[in-house]
C-alpha cells in the first residue's frame, strides 16, 4: 500500500492557566527541553510533509521555539476544535494537492513516543481503515480527562468531556489522550460543523467523534500507554512528566552502555549523549548540550552543561563544566574546577580549585591548584592560551589576554600579565626574606610582656 502523505498540527495556543505562569505552557522544560521540543522531536520521526504549530496572538517566544515548523495563530482560545481549524489555511495547498492525513497532537504531552505515533499512522494504513482514529488510554485515576464511549463494534460512539459527563459516564475508565489522525479533508469537514453548545462554551475537537458516528462513519481507536499521554496542565503534572522522562532517559543511557551507579540521583537532559563504559557516580547533573565519549568517569556532584568530554577523561567530584567546555581525551578535571568556553587538551590536568574561562590548555599541561584565568576586565572577555606540557604553579593568576608557551613553567603564586615564551620559567613574586631566629625571639618577647602584666 502506498504511504499516505502526512501533515501534523501541534496545538499550543491554550492559556495554560492552571500552570499559573508568565511562560507559555509548552515552553516549560522537561529534561532541559521545552515540552514543545519533545513533541516536535517525536513527530519529526514520522517525516511529515508539513508541521504547523497553533499558537495564540503574541506568542512570539513559542513561534521562535517552534522554528522551523510553521505557526498559525488562533485569534481566541475557543477550544481544541477551533484551534485545529486555525491550521487549515496553512495546510490548504497540501490538502488540495494530495490525499493527505492530518495528525493532531497536543503541545502539552511531552512523553509521547514515536512508536505510539507510528501506531496511529499504521491504523490509517490498514485496509478499510476508519477515516478518523483517536488515541485512548486507561489511567489509574481518570480525573478530568474526556471519556471515550465505544459502540458494540469497538468504534468510538462519542467522547464526552469531563465537564459535560454525567456520573455514569465519569465511571468510564477509557480516556481521550487528545491525539487524532484522519483524512485531512474529512477531519476539516467535521471540524467545520462543530458548535460550542457545551459546559465550557468551547469548540471541542472531541465532538468530531460523535458527528462521525452519527453519519455512520465511526472513528477507530488505538489504546496507548498511560505513561506517554500524561497531559501537563499544572506544576504537579510537570513534575510527574519530568520524573517519567528522567526514568526513560536513565534507562536509555544504561541500554547504551553507561553505568549509572545510583540512577535515581542522576539528572539527564533529553539531548545528553553518553558513550560506552561511561561511569556516572551518584548525584551528577547533565544540563542541555552535553556529549561524553567512551570510558569517561564522572564522579559525584559534578554539574555539566554545553560541554564535550572526550574518551577516558575523569571528572569530579565537584567538577563544573559550563557551556563551551571541551575536555580532551584522558584529561582530568578535579574538585571545584570550573571550565567555561575553554579547551583542556588531551591528558591535561586541572585537579583542584581552578577557574579556566575563555582559554585553551594544550595537551599534557598541568594546571596547579587555585589557578585562575582572569578573563574579564569588567567590559570584555579575553583569551588565555597555555601551551602543551606547560606547568602552571599553584595560585597563579593569568591576566588575559596572555599566553604561556609550550613547556613553560610558571612559579606558584605568580600574577602573569605578559606572555611567557615556550620552555621559559616565569616567576612573579617578591624575593623571600629569611631572618634567622626571629620567630623564636618574637615568642620570647611576647611571653615576657604577658608575664610582666600578670605579675
Ligand atoms: C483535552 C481533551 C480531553 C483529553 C485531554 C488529554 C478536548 C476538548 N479535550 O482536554 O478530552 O482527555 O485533552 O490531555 O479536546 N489548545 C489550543 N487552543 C484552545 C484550547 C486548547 O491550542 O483554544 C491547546 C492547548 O494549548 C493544549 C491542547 O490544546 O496544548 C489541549 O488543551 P487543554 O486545555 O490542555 O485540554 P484538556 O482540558 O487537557
Ligand atoms: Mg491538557
Amino acid at each position: 500500500m502506498p504511504t499516505r502523505k502526512l501533515a501534523v498540527v501541534i496545538l499550543a495556543a491554550g492559556k495554560g492557566s492552571r500552570m499559573k505562569s508568565d511562560l507559555p505552557k509548552v515552553l516549560h522544560p522537561v529534561a532541559g527541553k521545552a515540552m514543545l521540543w519533545h513533541v516536535q522531536a517525536s513527530v519529526a520521526t514520522l517525516s511529515p510533509e508539513e508541521t504547523v504549530v497553533v499558537i495564540a496572538p503574541g506568542m512570539a517566544d513559542v513561534e521562535a521555539a517552534a522554528a522551523p515548523s510553521r505557526c498559525a495563530v488562533q485569534q481566541q482560545a475557543l477550544g481544541t476544535g477551533h484551534a485545529v481549524a486555525a491550521a487549515q489555511e496553512a495546510l490548504k495547498p497540501l490538502l488540495e494537492l494530495v490525499e493527505t492525513d492530518v495528525l493532531v497532537v497536543f503541545g502539552d504531552t511531552p512523553l509521547l513516543t514515536p512508536a505510539t505515533l507510528q501506531r496511529m499512522v499504521d491504523a490509517r494504513a490498514e485496509p478499510a481503515a476508519p477515516d478518523i482514529v483517536g488515541l485512548a488510554f486507561r489511567p489509574d485515576d481518570p480525573a478530568q480527562y474526556g471519556r471515550v464511549i465505544l459502540d458494540d463494534d469497538q468504534k468510538i460512539e462519542k467522547i464526552v468531556e469531563y465537564a459535560d459527563a454525567d456520573s455514569a459516564q465519569r465511571q468510564i475508565g477509557l480516556c481521550n489522550a487528545g491525539i487524532v489522525i484522519g483524512s485531512g479533508r474529512r477531519l476539516f469537514d467535521l471540524i467545520d460543523r462543530l458548535d460550542s453548545h457545551n459546559a465550557q462554551g468551547e469548540y471541542y475537537l472531541t465532538d468530531i467523534f460523535g458527528l462521525a458516528h452519527q453519519e455512520g462513519r465511526p472513528a477507530g481507536v488505538v489504546e496507548g500507554p498511560v505513561a506517554e499521554v500524561l497531559g501537563v496542565n499544572s506544576r504537579q503534572d510537570l513534575a510527574l512528566a519530568e520524573a517519567a522522562m528522567q526514568d526513560r532517559l536513565r534507562r536509555q543511557a544504561m541500554v547504551g552502555g553507561a553505568t549509572l551507579i545510583d540512577p535515581a540521583t542522576v539528572w539527564l537532559s533529553a539531548d545528553t549523549r553518553l558513550g560506552r563504559d561511561v561511569t556516572v557516580h551518584p548525584s551528577v547533573f547533565f544540563g542541555p548540550g552535553v556529549t561524553v565519549g567512551d570510558n569517561v568517569e564522572i564522579r559525584s556532584f559534578s554539574h555539566l552543561e554545553g560541554a564535550k568530554v572526550a574518551e577516558g577523561a575523569v571528572l569530579g567530584p565537584f567538577a563544573r563544566l559550563r557551556p563551551g567546555a571541551r575536555v580532551g581525551a584522558g584529561a582530568h578535571v578535579g574538585n571545584f574546577v570550573e571550565i567555561k568556553n575553554a579547551e583542556l587538551g588531551a591528558g591535561a590536568k586541572a585537579n583542584h580549585l581552578s577557574y579556566l574561562g575563555d582559554a585553551s590548555v594544550g595537551p599534557a599541561a598541568n594546571i596547579g591548584a587555585g589557578t585562575i584565568t582572569c578573563n574579564y576586565d569588567g567590559f570584555a572577555k579575553h583569551h588565555t592560551a597555555i601551551g602543551a606540557g606547560a606547568f602552571i604553579g599553584s595560585n597563579t593568576a593569568l591576566v588575559a589576554p596572555v599566553a604561556v608557551g609550550a613547556g613553560a613553567i610558571v612559579g606558584a603564586g605568580s600574577t602573569i600579565t605578559r606572555d611567557v615564551p615556550g620552555d621559559a620559567l616565569a616567576v612573579e613574586r617578591s624575593d623571600q626574606e629569611i631572618r634567622e631566629g626571629r620567630a623564636a625571639r618574637f615568642r620570647q618577647e611576647r611571653q615576657a610582656a604577658k608575664d610582666a602584666k600578670q605579675g
